[in-house]
């Protein structure tokens, strides 16, 4: 089993992250934890350049081949020997962010988001999560959560993060099975324990 929750940056997600976790745990379900880009060494490398360096300018294809590699990386050396001994795998962000962030947020055309999905999933060596919960949330929240200092890709024009939103809207509406498990648009809106409720409701039955 292979969860992944998506969603833009304070749509909540750490939170139900840490509920997921606990839940998880109650269930004695054995688990791994990965967040996406990241958790590998190579991928921690690759992090640093894509968040902290706020000056560095990359276009969104650059931007994309590194999520790519990251997450290449992360397949290869955590989620695939995971699935291998049957342990379930909770993903903080996945392929699904790439496709907002560095194609429908970006402007990508629909002949292009296809193209994403087809490439980056080739890159995850077409692993691709069972459940995916998209938080979805209007910007004014979003940012009013947002009260940390923000990393290169936070601190994009709020038109960017506008479309981030949008575009996972845009992705949940063109979900279609074979690009990878159920989809489920989740009001982020609600108090955290509400929230989580409805994506337990989507999990029990399966654990
Ligand atoms: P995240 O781990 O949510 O950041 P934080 O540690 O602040 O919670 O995600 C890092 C940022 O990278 C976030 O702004 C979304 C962005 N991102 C992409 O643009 N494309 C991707 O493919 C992924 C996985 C993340």
């Amino acid at each position: 089993m292979f969860i992944a929750i998506d969603g833009a940056d304070g749509s909540g997600k750490g939170v139900q992250i840490n509920l997921l976790k606990e839940w998880l745990k109650s269930k004695n379900c054995e688990f791994i934890f990965v967040r996406d880009p990241g958790d590998t060494p190579l991928g921690e490398k690759i992090r640093a350049l894509l968040l902290n360096e706020q000056d560095l300018k990359m276009s969104p294809g650059a931007e994309a081949a590194l999520f790519f590699a990251s997450r290449a990386q992360l397949v290869t050396e955590k989620i695939k020997p995971a699935l291998n001994s049957k342990k379930t795998i909770l993903a903080d962000r996945y392929l699904l962010s790439t496709i907002v962030y560095q194609g429908y947020a970006s402007g990508a055309t629909d002949a292009e988001i296809a193209e994403l999905w087809q490439v980056g999933s080739f890159f995850a060596d077409n692993i691709l999560p069972d459940f995916t919960f998209i938080l979805d949330c209007p910007l004014e929240i979003c940012d009013s959560r947002l009260n940390r200092n923000r990393d290169r890709i936070e601190s994009k024009n709020t038109n960017y993060r506008a479309m981030v939103i949008e575009g996972y809207r845009k992705a949940f509406l063109n979900w279609s099975q074979d690009i990878g498990g159920e989809a489920f648009l989740i009001d982020a809106t609600l108090p955290p324990l509400a929230v989580f409720d409805e994506i337990k409701r989507r999990l029990e039955t399966r654990f």
